[in-house]
């Protein structure tokens, strides 16, 4: 069987560590599609040199722009690589720009498609990721879903038949980083200036589009982080450094201390002795889960609603409304006594991925 990857942004790297080593393990042909939506090194290559993933068979070149440009874009140059691949899957990674246009285009050539982390829903129509993850379940014939309340989302919305629960294919790759990074011994590498990893320190990352790209709302969020009585390390996205610089708006203030963003083993290594992580993104709410560390995140919502349990993870719509005294208390709360489920999964998602992508195989005299 031929599968086609498509991956483009960070997380989607992460995703595909655990994916390409599952399939390296089988007679299958993995080919890896990189649509170069992110593109800085620090984004995208420290990712497949840090997890051994296998340098991409094909790199589209595409970068920033607007939603539709970027969109359009790879939807366009991905018409030529299909037409020569000819695989048996594509498949497709989470929620990104990336994701919608590798499953557009493949259906409009009748390529099977299937969806990796199908069912997350935030029901947050602001937000682009929520789109994108939306009309990609409901392109796609198999739904991989990584748990029981995204097989409920699909369900719901008539996709039960083409769903199938996998795992979260990120616990894979974070406990096995964890427990390497364990062995190893060594303290946090790659933390900003100013952050002694000896000392309590916070670990925050800010990106997505409804934080960074209004003024008001940025600078609240960053006076919010900077009046913490800890440091916080925050690892600056490219997109929240771009905006922090259109707005006129100086990253480095009060408690905050701003590194770039790290590969992923120094990440697991920055959040495990970090004393609690800030953040408004999805897979970092769940390593800290993972990895035993309390939760602030920087959203009304969340997709993944099992973080919630017992305080692990809690839900900060704007430090504004609750006055500085309860934004503190929460930022700095530490971890819970309550022990955790398994509700992403025993880290096995990968091999049940490929096992799925066989017994589901629609075979090409039915397309
Ligand atoms: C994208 C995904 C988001 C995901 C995030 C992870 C969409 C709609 N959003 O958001 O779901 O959580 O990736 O990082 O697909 N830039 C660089 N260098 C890079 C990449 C980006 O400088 O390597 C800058 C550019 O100025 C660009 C901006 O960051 O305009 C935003 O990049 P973009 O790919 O549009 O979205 P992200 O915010 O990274």
């Amino acid at each position: 069987m031929k599968i086609v990857s498509i991956v483009g942004a960070r997380p989607q790297l992460v995703k595909l560590a655990p994916i390409a080593s599952a399939f390296a393990e089988t007679e299958h042909h993995h080919v890896i599609v990189h649509t170069g939506q992110h593109y800085d090194a620090d984004m995208s290559d420290v990712f497949f040199s840090g997890l051994g993933i296998p340098q991409p068979d094909v790199h589209l070149g595409i970068g920033s722009g607007t939603h539709g440009a970027q969109t359009g874009r790879i939807l366009g140059a991905l018409d030529p690589v299909f037409e020569a691949e000819q695989p048996d899957w594509v498949l497709v990674y989470g929620d990104t720009n990336s994701t919608l246009a590798g499953a557009l285009s493949a259906v409009k050539m009748h390529l099977p498609v299937a969806h990796l982390e199908a069912g997350l829903r935030s029901f947050n129509r602001r937000m682009p990721e929520e789109h994108n993850r939306v009309l990609t379940d409901h392109a796609a014939d198999l739904l991989l879903a990584p748990t029981e309340e995204a097989m409920r989302h699909l369900a719901t919305e008539g996709l039960a038949r083409r769903s199938a629960l996998v795992g979260d294919v990120m616990v894979d790759v974070c406990l096995q980083v964890r427990d390497a990074v364990v062995a190893a011994g060594d303290p946090p590498a790659g933390l900003p200036e100013g952050v002694d990893a000896r000392t309590p320190y916070l670990l925050a990352t800010l990106h997505r589009a409804e934080n960074t790209d209004d003024p008001e709302r940025l600078a609240a969020l960053l006076d919010a982080l900077a009046a913490l009585p800890v440091p916080v390390a925050l690892l600056a996205h490219p997109r929240l450094v771009a905006r922090a610089a259109q707005h006129g708006l100086e990253l480095e203030r009060g408690a905050i201390r701003v590194g770039r963003p790290l590969p992923y083993a120094q990440m697991v290594a920055a959040v495990l002795g970090s004393t609690g992580v800030v953040t408004d993104s999805g897979g970092l709410q769940k390593e800290a889960y993972l990895l035993d560390r309390p939760c602030t995140t920087l959203r009304p919502e969340t997709e993944w609603t099992e973080t919630l349990a017992d305080g692990w993870n809690h839900l900060v719509a704007d430090p504004r409304e609750i006055g500085v005294e309860a934004w503190t208390r929460i930022a700095t709360r530490p971890a819970p006594d309550a022990t955790r489920g398994t509700p992403y999964g025993d880290g096995r998602a990968a091999r049940r991925v490929v096992e799925v992508l066989v017994e589901r195989h629609p075979g090409k005299e039915r397309r």
